[in-house]
């Protein structure tokens, strides 16, 4: 009996708390999503902080939690947790904890959120990447691709995909003779790309993409970039000289014909004038 009454009580009193925090509407933090590219990485939620303010934990062993300086204490739905993450393969949960300006609340009530799981080496979204095609000679093509700035800054130094992904990063290539759609594509370790076995003369197009083969394969390509293509080849341009040589050549000759023609044609009139008069009785 007496047990029954403690668990009626406890009842009655976690209900009236629970009023309690619902009357003060306690903003929790809602819909959490993780967004990164190229490894800046925020943290998004949502819910108003009125009269309140988040902070932000993370953890990657579940065990030990850090704060990151710049997502404590804050107004805002949202936090830039880049300087906080460590771009290695590890996966991070955050914690997002409502915290009162009013030291009299009791803090232990107020309620938090946990954030999905998040391995920022695996899952960064990588943004399209810059490049720069070529001609190198009759059958090559070179396709120089920039390495994306990330948003992680070390020693003063801002690093490229490159430093990040290391060997991990490769980069695919699509690429078509202009006007057709027949498409053939290679990945590469390499940043400057020969594109080989290509038809003299002809315009190529291609596009290019991060690849990272150890990812899952939902993050796996980053953005495709936008076509480039090469300029049509010196052996048009040979053909068009050629036209205007064959023009020119054309014409000199028409001209040549003419002019011939014209000098034999009064040579001879003037032959049969001469003979007609020389061969005039006299
Ligand atoms: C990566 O991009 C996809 C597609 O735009 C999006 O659904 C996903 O949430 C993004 N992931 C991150 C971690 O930003
Ligand atoms: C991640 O942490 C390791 C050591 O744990 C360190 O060597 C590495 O430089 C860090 N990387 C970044 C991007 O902070
Ligand atoms: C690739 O482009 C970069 C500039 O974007 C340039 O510095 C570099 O020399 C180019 N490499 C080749 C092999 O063309």
């Amino acid at each position: 009996m007496a047990s029954l009454k403690i668990v009626l009580y406890l009842g009655v009193y976690l209900s009236f708390r629970i009023t309690a925090m619902a009357e003060n509407n306690v903003p929790k933090a809602e819909n959490v999503h993780w967004m990164s590219l190229d490894f800046k990485t925020t943290l998004t939620w949502t819910n108003k902080p009125y009269k309140y303010r988040y902070s932000v934990r993370y953890t990657w062993d579940e065990r030990d939690w850090h704060d990151c300086p710049d997502c404590t204490l804050i107004s805002a739905t949202e936090c830039d947790l880049t300087a906080c993450l460590n771009a290695s393969d590890r996966t991070y949960m955050a914690d997002i904890q409502t915290e009162s300006l009013d030291n009299n609340l009791d803090t232990d009530d107020l309620p938090h959120t946990f954030s999905p799981t998040f391995n920022l080496y695996k899952e960064s979204n990588i943004s399209t990447v810059k490049f720069t095609v070529k001609r190198k000679d009759d059958s090559r093509v070179t396709v120089n691709i920039t390495d994306t700035l990330t948003g992680i800054h070390q020693n003063g130094k801002q690093l490229t995909i490159r430093d990040v992904l290391k060997k991990d990063l490769e980069y695919k290539i699509i690429y078509y003779k202009s006007g057709s759609t027949g498409k053939r594509d290679m990945t590469s370790h390499l940043s400057v790309v020969d594109v080989p076995n290509l038809d003299a003369g002809l315009s190529y197009c291609f596009m290019v993409a991060a690849y990272i083969s150890s990812r899952p394969p939902a993050s796996q390509h980053g953005t495709w970039s936008q076509q480039q293509c090469t300029k049509e080849e010196s052996h048009v341009h040979d053909l068009k000289i050629g036209t205007w040589v064959g023009v020119v050549f054309s014409l000199a000759a028409v001209i040549v014909i003419i002019v011939t023609v014209v000098v034999l044609c009064c040579r001879k009139q003037n032959k049969t004038i001469q003979t007609s008069q020389s061969s005039q009785p006299i």
